[in-house]
């Protein structure tokens, strides 16, 4: 998928976008104007042909479905649902045809477009034919979405065989082509291996090579952040002055608590991150997976009735200790 066909493929932004605003509280209970954007940032759903386990252990098809339950039942009509790469374990076709037929009929009820990027677990040829529906082509797999507004850049920082990260020239040149013309929301890039260092010592030998090259092109434009995947652990971090942050797994997650040299994966821990779009900041929220015993919530007629009252009002209502 080239840039273009991405922007074509993107589709209806706009409807999605006026579909937003009317979900949208138009309430403000403090000095933030409500997110004008809001992206789902899932990563490293590590799907198997044939729904197999991994590590003959690990349901990991039954761990993404949760995921896309949970984001279902917020309510909330997001902008895209963002995958970070690492969409199958081995490059199966039919892990990928199994991963469509998950992800767009979810998708759908929730009314947001997919961008699917690529992960070193993947193949670029068989999700350009079993994922996306284009001719196999083993070209990286980068795109442009515009989401009112918003660009989203899509990067593939993969390598063929490879497990390690890289852009090519060919990409960077590309990329430089897109961010000479600012968007009005601005971009978000997004990629599956993040330009941020980790503290597990093994994660370096896989990192994104060569970074002082894509800090150049970085420098100066209109990028307000970068969403990464492939360490399986949440976290974040600063790129050529850009925020980075990076979405755990729906799959499995790193046991950071363990020695460095012993971190690896536990059956835990999993989360995907929302990610708010305020005129002046970004903000990423970690979403643990699964089903946790809820303390209280809140009726529709206290919401009213917080709306209905004045700021200074409010304030006593909710504010004061008792
Ligand atoms: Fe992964
Ligand atoms: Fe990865």
């Amino acid at each position: 998928m080239t840039g273009n066909e991405a922007v074509n493929k993107a589709g209806n932004e706009a409807e999605n976008a006026a579909a937003n605003e009317n979900t949208r509280s138009t309430v403000r209970f403090g000095q933030y104007a409500p997110a004008s954007r809001v992206i789902v940032h899932l990563s490293d759903p590590h799907l198997l042909a044939d729904g197999k386990r991994l590590y003959d252990a690990l349901d990991v098809e039954a761990n993404l479905l949760q995921a896309l339950d949970q984001v279902e039942r917020m309510g909330i009509v997001p902008d895209a649902l963002v995958f970070t790469g690492d969409l199958t374990d081995l490059g199966e076709p039919d892990a990928y045809r199994r991963l469509r037929a998950h992800v767009e009929p979810a998708a759908a009820r929730i009314g947001a477009p997919i961008v699917w990027l690529m992960g070193n677990h993947d193949e670029r040829a068989v999700m350009r034919t079993e994922l996306l529906g284009l001719a196999a082509s083993d070209e990286p797999i980068d795109g442009v979405w515009d989401f009112g507004g918003l660009r989203l850049i899509g990067l593939d920082s993969t390598v063929p065989g490879w497990h390690h990260g890289e852009l090519t020239d060919a990409q960077l040149d590309w990329l430089r082509s897109i961010l000479a013309t600012p968007a009005p929301l601005g971009t978000i890039v997004a990629m599956h291996h993040p330009p941020v260092p980790s503290p597990m010592p093994f994660f370096d030998i896989l990192e994104l090579r060569e970074q002082d090259r894509f800090a150049e092109v970085l420098r100066g434009s209109d990028v307000r952040a970068i969403l990464g995947g492939h360490l399986h652990y949440s976290t974040s971090g600063t790129f050529a002055g850009i925020p980075v942050s990076v979405a755990s797994a729906t799959c499995y997650s790193m046991n950071l608590s363990l020695p460095p040299y012993e971190v690896n994966g536990m059956f835990g821990g999993q989360s995907f991150n929302l990610v708010h779009v305020y005129e002046d900041g970004i903000t990423h929220s970690v979403v643990p997976l699964g089903d946790h015993q809820t303390a209280a919530t809140f009726s529709a007629e206290f919401v009213e009735r917080m709306a209905a009252l004045t700021p200074e009002e409010r304030l006593e209502a909710f504010s004061r200790k008792r």
